[in-house]
């Protein structure tokens, strides 16, 4: 006998395939929905929060209840824990191995905002959080919700401040809050239509990780709010994101390394609004970066569209972004982005960090219309080596008020550095192949700009340039 749990799993992984066979190019590593839930866990048995005496009412705290679901079907092998339409306040929920919260559509999970609501230890302040747990998802066409208004200590237009819980000294600096969705040293781990909103800080976050799938995925986050971070992806390997958007302060797709290298990451079919960079790589970058794929995605009004941000001696490798539509303007210059639709930097974060290196990007079918231009920086020991671009197409226009002349260096390295404004400006590049690539200059935002193209002196080897084409319109 099929349970219909697995039927249902295996008609949507068979939707699911099309479209990622479709788009994803290069060789894949053997990941698909249908292998990432373990046997062992049949998903059969189904709870509802209420039935554990959960409220919904939004003011009293579900948390005993909700955890309570959560470990009756953890301990009966696995299943679903719904949460029918109401809201559901609460303080840390668990999330088990085998175990898949079905957040339904009308239902909200309100995380609390006190910091009681959390776990002592800072790096466990999540709203759910699972450790060390295999195949567990999350779905149900609803929301989880960080509440991230109430820690706006204040508003601000240019960046709000927020409230800081560093007085315990659980943490230090402005960064001390809680995160939405946490996932730990976990396997085989799925997302799929649910809306994550509001998050205190960074958002969804895949720490040591691996088989990740993220499909249908909703997150609004604040504009005006600092490290609202879409997906992070940590130390994690094989992951696929998509379909996907992401409307938020911060980063929206950024992987790390801080304790292990990143491998096998995809994103397909995205739609990403930011007021830093839609897809970062680092900064945290002490191990490599290899593997990733990056397809059919909008980049809409962001401060910077495609950006690697090497500056802790990671060693970055085969990156593909194809089909790629990014606009990108100026915002305040406190946010790290100055309107780059593609930022390329490997310089040490400080005098004392290592200097990683990156290798063969791949840049394909990109149409880009920005306030600056593409910035492609190496540094000394840190080259940026085989650079390819292959159908790009970049307009330059002026349309917001902020300045320019700038070169962003953050986080650390020179910051900012006064430089007129380049269509592409290269230092310490060896080997960039350009193939069709049109810049196309506005006539009427050309004031601050100088070169088409733009060198420092003898750090710049082996360019080969094929159908380049820069005019006037
Ligand atoms: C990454 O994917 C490749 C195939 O594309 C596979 O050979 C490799 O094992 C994967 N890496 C990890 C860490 O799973
Ligand atoms: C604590 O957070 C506040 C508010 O974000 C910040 O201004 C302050 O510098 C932080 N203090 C410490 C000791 O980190
Ligand atoms: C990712 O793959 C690399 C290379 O195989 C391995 O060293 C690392 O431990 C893997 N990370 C996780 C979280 O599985
Ligand atoms: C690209 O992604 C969008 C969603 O952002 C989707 O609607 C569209 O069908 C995708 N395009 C292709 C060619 O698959
Ligand atoms: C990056 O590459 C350099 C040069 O090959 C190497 O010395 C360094 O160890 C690599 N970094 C990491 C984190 O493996
Ligand atoms: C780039 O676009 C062309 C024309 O639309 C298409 O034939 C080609 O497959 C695309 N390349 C990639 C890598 O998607
Ligand atoms: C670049 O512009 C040309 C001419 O308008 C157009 O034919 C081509 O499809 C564009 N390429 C991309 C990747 O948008
Ligand atoms: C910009 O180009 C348009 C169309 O070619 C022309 O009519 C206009 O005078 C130009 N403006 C400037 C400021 O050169």
């Amino acid at each position: 006998m099929v349970s219909p749990t697995l039927l249902f799993f295996f008609l949507l992984a068979v939707q699911l395939l099309q479209p990622f066979h479709a788009h994803s190019g290069p060789a894949e590593w053997p990941l698909s929905p249908p292998s990432l839930f373990h046997h062992r866990h049949h998903h059969t048995h189904r709870a509802s929060v209420r039935d554990y005496g959960a409220t919904g009412d939004g003011m009293t705290y579900d948390t005993r209840a909700i955890q309570a679901a959560v470990d009756a079907v953890a301990a009966r092998g696995g299943g679903r824990v719904r949460f029918p339409p109401g809201n559901y306040l609460t303080a840390t929920i668990l999330l088990r191995s085998g175990v898949v919260l079905e957040v339904e559509k009308g239902a909200r999970v309100l995380g609390g905002t006190k910091q009681e609501d959390y776990l002592p230890e800072q790096p466990r302040w999540y709203v759910v959080l699972a450790e060390d747990a295999e195949d567990v998802g999350i779905t149900g066409g609803g929301e989880i919700n960080g509440q991230g208004g109430a820690f706006v200590q204040r508003r601000d237009k240019r960046k709000n401040v927020m409230v800081s819980w560093n007085a315990t000294g659980a943490c230090e600096g402005d960064e001390c809050r809680p995160r939405l969705v946490g996932f730990v040293g976990c396997r085989n781990v799925r997302l799929w239509d649910i809306r994550l909103i509001e998050p205190a800080y960074w958002c969804l976050h895949l720490v040591r990780s691996e088989n990740i799938w993220i499909e249908d995925v909703t997150i609004l986050g604040d504009f005006d709010s600092p490290n609202n971070d879409g997906i992070d992806v940590e130390d994690s390997n094989n992951t696929v994101i998509t379909r996907c958007h992401i409307d938020t302060g911060d980063d929206a797709i950024c992987p790390k390394s801080s304790t292990g290298p990143v491998r096998n990451l995809t994103a397909t079919d995205c739609w990403i609004r930011t007021k830093s960079s839609a897809i970062k790589l680092g900064s945290a970058s002490t191990f490599d970066f290899t593997g990733f794929r990056f397809d059919n995605i909008t980049i809409v009004d962001s401060h910077r569209g495609l950006g690697l941000q090497i500056r802790d001696g990671g060693n970055v490798s085969d990156i593909t972004f194809s089909n790629i539509n990014i606009r990108t303007r100026y915002y305040d210059p406190s946010w790290w982005g100055r309107a780059e639709p593609i930022y390329v930097t490997t310089c040490p974060r400080d005098p004392t960090s290592r200097v990683g290196s990156i290798s063969d990007l791949r840049f394909i079918n990109i149409s880009a219309v920005s306030e600056n231009g593409v910035f492609l920086s190496g540094s000394r020991g840190g080259l940026v080596s085989n650079l390819k671009f292959l159908n790009v197409n970049l307009t330059f226009q002026r349309w917001t008020q902020y300045s320019d002349g700038l070169f962003d260096y953050r986080p650390g390295c020179q910051e900012m550095v006064h430089h007129r404004t380049a269509g592409l400006m290269m230092e310490h590049i060896s080997g960039i192949e350009m193939e069709n690539v049109r810049m196309k200059w506005h006539n009427n935002s050309l004031k601050g700009w100088n070169n088409p193209i733009e060198f420092r002196p003898s750090t710049v080897n082996k360019l080969s340039f094929c159908d380049w084409s820069s005019e006037e319109i």
